[in-house]
């Protein structure tokens, strides 16, 4: 079994539903779980029927939810950038570094970062307490961005290394040729510079989370009867291919909720697919949701190995 299972789609499918409807029946069948909401625009805590917050709360046996407050993650990683630059600069006094902060608020990449400290610190502070965690998704396109981040970031930090590699190594040229000059006071040793440090600190936090997303999750994609959804779901599984992360299943929900005619596309047609009836009535109370039959969603998580094959 996987630690992590993250359901994916377009926007109105279900997925808000269907991670519910899967972390009860996990839990309901002796699993203890966390459900933690990652879409900005929370509706978990209706869907759960209980007020949520960014703590765990219980909700009922074995089930505890919490609904991560994005805006407060982004505000912690411009602060602890801001003091770190502010130190590592603190001698240049030509840059104006409030400025520069206030826009980096509205730079691209900002919510993806937040995004995955936030679910940093679920893997890190609060998944020992369970044995599964189940992520609500926001809408696609952020959902791609963050989970590709790791891997685009990681390219960057390799680059930034080995010009850091350069550096300490021309400082040290320096110092050999003239030991008076003024950069043999600076640090020329990787073990004892702050940057190269600070580098293989963030490489390290990134490898963790892309190995999250790649080896020990579950990942799966909600669609519903039509073309559309279908389309959406085909536009995630080529980008998951992409930063080499399998999907895992395919959850045809709302089923027969139209007659109008779609067609699942080939290309899906290697993922295993798991169909939820479409409830007439409208899902009012928790028992709605648990009454929806994941069972067999349930139990193909439950095979799925906890590492992919080849990893240790
Ligand atoms: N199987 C279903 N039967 C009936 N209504 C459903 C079903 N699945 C989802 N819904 C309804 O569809 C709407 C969107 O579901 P939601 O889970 O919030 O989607 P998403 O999280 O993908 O945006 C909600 O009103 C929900 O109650
Ligand atoms: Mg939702």
């Amino acid at each position: 079994m996987k630690s992590n299972a993250f359901f994916l789609g377009k926007g109105g499918v279900g997925k808000t539903t269907t991670s519910a409807a899967f972390a009860l029946s996990l839990a309901r069948s002796g699993t203890r779980v966390l459900i933690a909401s990652l879409d900005p625009a929370h509706n978990l805590g209706d869907v759960l029927a209980t007020k949520l917050d960014d703590t765990p709360k219980n909700v009922e046996p074995r089930l505890d939810a919490l609904e991560v407050d994005l805006n407060a993650w982004v505000q912690k990683y411009l602060k602890e950038s801001k003091d770190e630059l502010s130190q590592q600069y603190s001698y240049n006094m030509t840059l104006n570094l409030n400025s520069f902060f206030d826009i980096m608020k509205y730079s691209p990449g900002t919510e993806e970062y937040a995004m995955l400290w936030a679910i940093e610190h679920i893997r890190c502070n609060l998944s020992g307490d369970y044995d599964v965690v189940v992520y609500d998704t926001p809408p696609t396109a952020l959902s791609l961005r963050f989970l590709a981040m790791p891997a685009i970031s990681n390219i960057w930090i390799a680059e930034l290394t080995k010009l850091r590699e350069r550096i300490l190594e021309k400082r040290q040229t320096i110092t050999r040729i003239n030991p008076e000059s003024p950069v043999a006071s600076s640090c020329v040793d990787k073990d004892d510079d702050k940057v190269y440090g600070k580098l293989g600190s963030i490489k390290r936090r990134l490898t963790d989370l892309s190995m999250l997303f790649g080896q020990e999750s579950y990942i799966a994609v909600v669609l519903n009867p039509d073309s559309l959804s279908v389309s959406e779901a085909l536009r995630i599984k080529d980008e998951l291919d992409k930063i080499d992360v399998p999907l895992c299943g395919i959850c045809l929900n709302k089923r027969g909720v139209s007659k109008a005619a779609w067609e699942l596309d080939k290309r899906l047609s290697d993922t295993p697919l798991f169909e939820m009836d479409f409830v007439p009535g409208g899902l009012h109370t928790r028992d709605d949701v648990a009454a929806i039959d994941t069972s067999a969603l349930v139990t193909s998580f439950k095979a799925a190995p906890a590492r992919t094959k080849g990893t240790t």
